[in-house]
């Protein structure tokens, strides 16, 4: 194994557990929520330390809507303040922000918060942190098919050029939190050849040392791509 396929570049994260941490401390979920959050600000931190070039966080998924309206609107308050808490951070650090997603669909205060701080991030240049909002693997599979047979072209390269994720580096490593062993409709075409990494560790107990635990793991991967 060469040097360079030991680093990875993109992590993708599926932060899961956050309603058992609450249950298990019987507190309000909101509360594992706001836990989960904190949790996303030292693995950012870590993230940009660890030099990683891109990663990409699922906050919101197109099914997350079926959750009752009260936890929707604590996940989306949440969210607004972590963008109006966190951005000067993310200005300092050289970190520029990306949402991918069907977000323009949100409401209309999410969605000027976060275009001020994807304005703000665009010119950063050390981590890109991509956050995954409204988003479903297959809804961004078909809306990259459509956009892939509007340009004329429809194949494997011109379906990934129109994925939300088209400018990071290829997904290297995929982390689920919580114990459960599922994609949940993400990034499901850069998973093809992303390394899987499953953990029982709750999202918002998900340290710095662990991720670099899953990075050590994915270090000692021999990847193939199908090749021998
Ligand atoms: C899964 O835990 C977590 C979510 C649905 C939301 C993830 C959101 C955050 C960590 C906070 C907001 C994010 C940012 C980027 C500011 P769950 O509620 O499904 O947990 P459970 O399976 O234990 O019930």
């Amino acid at each position: 194994m060469s040097d360079t396929q030991k680093l990875a570049r993109h992590v993708a994260i599926i932060m899961d557990g956050n309603g058992r941490w609450a249950q298990k401390r019987f507190l309000p979920r909101v509360a594992g929520h706001r836990a989960g959050v904190e949790a996303v600000r030292k693995i950012v931190r870590a993230a940009g330390e660890m030099g990683l070039e891109a990663l990409t966080l699922y906050a919101f998924s197109s099914e997350n809507w079926k959750r009752p309206a009260g936890e929707v609107n604590d996940l989306m308050g949440l969210m607004k303040k972590f963008l109006l808490s966190d951005l000067d951070e993310f200005v300092a650090n050289d970190i520029r922000l990306k949402i991918i997603g069907d977000w323009r669909g949100l409401a209309p205060d999410v969605v000027a918060l976060l275009e001020d701080a994807l304005d703000r991030t665009s010119g950063n240049k050390r981590t890109t942190l991509a956050v995954a909002l409204n988003y479903g693997g297959q809804d961004e599979l078909v809306r990259a098919a459509k956009a892939a047979a509007e340009a004329g072209e429809i194949n494997a390269d011109s379906i990934a050029a129109h994925l939300d994720t088209a400018e990071l580096p290829p997904l290297d490593l995929l982390i689920r939190t919580s114990g459960e062993v599922r994609l949940s409709n993400f990034l499901l075409w850069q998973c093809a050849y992303a390394e899987l990494y499953f953990t029982d560790r709750l999202w918002p107990d998900f340290t710095a040392a662990d991720l670099k635990l899953a990075l050590d793991h994915f270090a000692r991967r021999d990847r193939r791509y199908g090749g021998l």
